[in-house]
């Protein structure tokens, strides 16, 4: 069955290539705080006498504080269990079939889940000590603070140990961005934005934890984030995307009629959390499109795409009082976007590079994943107010992405090669971060539209293979090199 057919095909059309084939159908693989025990070595801390005295260790191993931060005092060994479930080899798809296909991390386990397209193999990863991961990673054991893995991972660490970090300590991050789970470890300073989840407000910012959201830069900041890996058009302001705290306010709603009244509290809560994220993300993408408007015009577009612009803007208005609507009611208190300062008010760059390098990234892939997705979950949604909701997201996310393809068709004629190059860099950065599952979520539970995260990878990876793919190679000059989407197991500890 050709599920994504008609989207591919709209698609198509609008990157101005009705006439060329679909892409041919293929077998989609589906990818798819433990006790410190004894320390394992001291490899990695610095030891500078003339540095000041780290805050003084109690003892070996991963530390708790009383504020809930957690820090590692010394290298532990952990459990590498992996309990999941060995692969039969009966599963409806297979990225592995046996423990020797799993060799991109240490002790790789093929295991059998199952998820939204139903049973599948995919690769797990553990690690016991720092020896067995990568360079300027250590292995954080299942159980650590808020690491949700069920089992140890290796993670990017700007810091192995306290005595790395003087005066202050190497503090562990894992949360949940959207897309997977960033697991870091980073030295606490004074100029961090925040010290602990405290300091911002969790209570009125469901989701929202001290973090380390940037794991690129080499000097990570420990800030106040939540959900911030989208689907869709994000708005991106120096390299990361932004979105508004939640506020408690009701006129940034759009009656949805959700009824949560049979839902367990815990599971409203979670959700809520979830459709609060997505919501301030919608919000974010009308200032997205705005931006995206200006630049249109600074290039000289025709007024039909700066006409689409605009009325998307006002879609995704419409998005964030939907979810906005969903969050309050599954809260039971009103929740709406607080303001987004300097994040909407940033400079418009209209540079040919930039603007297709965003378009493509944004909305060539982000948009057409974000309309496969919303069809999904529209069809597996049980209320039929949250299952209309989403449906008219994801139809609107369709024309979004048709207007995207059609931009950059009409950018590649337009500036020819300086335009070219920037969109094969940009679906190949594209390929690389959806090439694996995102983590587990903070729930996952079909029903209320949230996907488990195997099944959100494997569905990604179609989207890329039959949609986007074919697409990208229907337009001239672009090449076919990685037009299919490699699948691939789940990140090791922080990845994209
Ligand atoms: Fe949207
Ligand atoms: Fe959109």
């Amino acid at each position: 069955m050709d599920r994504h057919r008609s989207l591919r095909m709209t698609l198509l059309l609008a990157a101005g290539a009705a006439g060329c084939s679909s892409a041919k159908s293929r077998d989609i693989a589906v990818v798819t705080l433990a006790e410190p025990q004894a320390a394992a070595d001291d490899a990695g801390a610095a030891d500078d006498p003339a540095a000041p005295a780290p805050r003084p260790q109690r003892s070996a191993g991963w530390m708790q504080e009383a504020d809930g931060t957690v820090h590692r005092a010394s290298p532990v060994r952990c459990d590498a269990t992996i309990a999941q479930r060995a692969c039969a080899g009966t599963e409806r798809s297979l990225q592995c079939r046996t423990d020797a296909d799993c060799t991109e991390g240490p002790r790789g386990k093929c295991v059998s889940s199952f998820g939204q397209i139903g049973p599948y193999c995919g690769c797990e990863y553990a690690c016991e000590t720092d020896a067995e991961c990568g360079p300027s990673e250590v292995c954080v054991c299942k159980g650590t603070g808020a690491l949700r893995e069920e089992h140890s991972v290796c993670a990017k660490a700007l810091c192995a140990v306290d005595a790395d970090c003087p005066g202050s300590t190497c503090g562990l991050s894992a949360y949940f961005n959207g897309c997977w789970e960033q697991v870091t470890l980073a030295c606490r300073t004074k100029d961090d934005a925040c010290q602990s989840d405290a300091d911002c407000a969790p209570d009125a910012n469901p989701g929202v934890a001290c973090v380390v959201p940037d794991i690129e830069g080499e000097s990570a900041r420990w800030e106040c984030a939540g959900i911030s890996c989208a689907i869709g058009r994000p708005l991106v302001v120096e390299g990361a995307p932004r979105a508004a705290q939640p506020a408690a306010r009701d006129d940034w709603r759009a009656p949805a009629a959700l009824d949560v009244a049979s839902l367990p509290p815990e599971v409203r809560e979670r959700a809520a959390a979830h459709y609060a994220a997505v919501a301030a993300l919608e919000h974010a993408s009308i200032a997205s499109f705005a931006r995206f408007s200006l630049q249109l015009l600074a290039l000289g577009a025709p007024a039909a795409l700066v006409g689409e612009a605009h009325r998307a803007a006002l879609d995704e208005l419409e998005h964030a009082r939907l979810a906005y609507d969903i969050a309050s009611r599954l809260a039971g208190r009103a929740i709406g976007p607080g303001p987004l300062l300097d994040a909407a008010a940033a400079p418009v760059g209209a540079g040919v590079a930039e603007v297709v390098e965003a378009l493509v990234e944004e909305g060539c892939v982000g948009e057409t994943l974000g309309a496969a997705e919303g069809r999904e979950l529209s069809r597996i949604a049980a209320d039929p107010a949250l299952a209309a909701a989403l449906a008219r997201i994801a139809a609107d996310e369709e024309r979004h992405a048709a207007l995207s393809w059609r931009a950059l068709s009409w950018m590649l004629a337009t500036f020819g090669e300086p335009a070219r190059a920037a969109a094969e860099r940009a679906f190949s950065r594209a390929a690389a971060r959806f090439a694996v599952d995102p983590a587990p979520g903070p729930l996952a539970h079909e029903a209320l539209g949230l996907l488990p995260a195997h099944a959100l990878g494997a569905l990604r990876r179609e989207v890329l293979a039959e949609v986007v793919a074919p697409c990208r190679a229907a337009l001239p000059g672009l090449s076919r090199d990685n037009a299919r989407a490699a699948p691939s197991s789940s990140p090791r500890g922080a990845s994209a």
